[in-house]
């Protein structure tokens, strides 16, 4: 898997530097051609020797040979490789890479790099949950930056807790997986808008009408399109979930908030998939104060919402345009209905007939449903419905 992968592996000056020996070993024994650069201080915990030979390089330290002039060229090395892998990573080389500080070889190379950057954290364990580590982490996150955890034991200092670094099997492990991730990249460079959740439509300040829906079936194709490449928008109502990684969620509140929110992004898009639960009717008059009961019955009237798929698919175009149909009977022929009236290219039906299927749990049984005919799955968790969902769009994208 790493066979013929460029690796930096970067070494910082951490007691951990031992365990980067074996994680060269590893990583060439995998295919890998690994170049290591030290910083100065790391060569106070392990040998350049040591390195060298493992790694069958001269290693790397600074920016120049005083002997003969010779230049270690950041840029080179930054374009050369496929993976800069940082290990250890010390809380001080962590917050000088999210500052942009750049004063030994390792740090310049880490700002020229255009590959993939992963960073193995060790260190003791009140340096790595102080605020100002997990804030640096999680900006490098952000960035795209891969942080390999560290795990808990006893560190260096004699102390119990987190901060070790990760075993080498273990790092190897995750560099071949932040690889397979990133050939799996099939929708980089398109938009997505994704609609989830249940809206809420206010009668008064105090009550609203709503549905069962938590957003976890959208939510699992919003993480879905953006682990393989797309910029996803995730229009969400009310729930209770956190955004999925790489995802801009827009949160909204009513049918209507939801519909202008996704007509604004619809434009920009190169796709959509409509998994929200909208209220198809909403209180005609919101009381700005709270309704008194009395004896007598209450009657709300209530007026249509506007119809957010058959908006955006009056303007579809050549567009990959997914719904879902949430139906308790009749179910194919309705969401067949759905598919032509809202010009779909294809339909996800769940039935609420189906045990484990549609609201809330973990799990879905769907059919997909496009203009030349049906194809039923098993249940299967809502992870898995999102990966068969999106690798249908793939196929229409290709
Ligand atoms: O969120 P979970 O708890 O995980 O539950 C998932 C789910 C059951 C909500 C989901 O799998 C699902 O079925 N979502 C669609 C629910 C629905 O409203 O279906 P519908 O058959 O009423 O609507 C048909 C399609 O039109 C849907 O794509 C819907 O998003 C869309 N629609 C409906 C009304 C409206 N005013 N605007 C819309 O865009």
């Amino acid at each position: 898997m790493l066979n013929g992968k460029h690796i930096i592996l970067g070494i910082t000056g951490s007691i951990a530097a031992y365990k980067a020996a074996m994680l060269c070993r590893l990583l060439v024994k995998e295919g890998a051609e690994v170049r290591v650069i030290m910083t100065p201080l790391a060569k106070q915990f392990i040998t350049p020797l040591t390195m060298a030979t493992l790694s069958k390089h001269p290693i790397l330290v600074e920016f120049f040979n005083p002997e003969n002039g010779e230049w270690n060229s950041h840029v080179s090395l930054g374009e050369w490789a496929d993976m800069l892998l940082i290990a250890p990573a010390t809380a001080n080389t962590i917050a000088k890479m999210t500052t942009g500080i750049a004063d030994n070889l390792l740090l310049t190379t880490y700002l020229s790099a255009r590959s993939k950057v992963a960073v193995a954290p060790a260190m003791d364990l009140d340096m790595y949950a102080h605020i100002t580590t997990q804030q640096n982490l999680q900006t490098l996150a952000q960035r795209g930056v891969a942080i390999i955890e560290p795990a808990a034991g006893e560190l260096a200092s004699g102390l119990i807790g987190k901060g070790r670094m990760a075993e080498p099997e273990d790092i190897v492990e995750q560099v071949k997986a932040i690889f397979a991730e990133a050939e799996h990249r099939t929708l980089a460079g398109k938009r997505y808008i994704v609609t989830a959740g249940a809206t809420i439509e206010p009668i008064d300040p105090v009550r609203y009408i709503t549905n069962h829906s938590t957003g976890k079936m959208g939510y699992a194709i919003a993480e879905e399109l953006a682990r393989r490449g797309a910029e996803v928008k995730l229009i969400s109502g009310r729930t209770t979930l956190p955004a999925p990684k790489g995802v801009e969620r827009i949160d909204v509140l009513t049918a209507e908030d939801m519909y202008n929110a996704a007509v604004k992004e619809w434009n920009k898009a190169d796709g959509a998939v409509m998994c929200a639960a909208v209220a198809d009717y909403t209180p005609a008059v919101v009381a700005d104060h709270k309704l008194k009961k009395s004896d007598s019955d209450m009657r709300i009237e209530l007026k249509r919402t506007k119809d957010i798929a058959a908006a955006l698919g009056a303007n579809k175009g050549s567009r990959i345009f997914v719904g879902f149909a949430l139906e308790t009977d009749n179910e194919e022929a309705n969401a067949e209905g759905k598919l032509q009236r809202k010009n779909f290219d294809f339909v996800v039906l769940n039935s609420l007939r189906d045990k484990g299927a549609g609201f809330a749990g973990d799990t879905n049984k769907v059919t997909l449903i496009d203009h030349t005919g049906s194809q039923e799955h098993p249940l299967m968790s809502k992870r898995e419905v999102a990966a068969i969902i999106v690798d249908k769009i793939e196929t229409l994208n290709s």
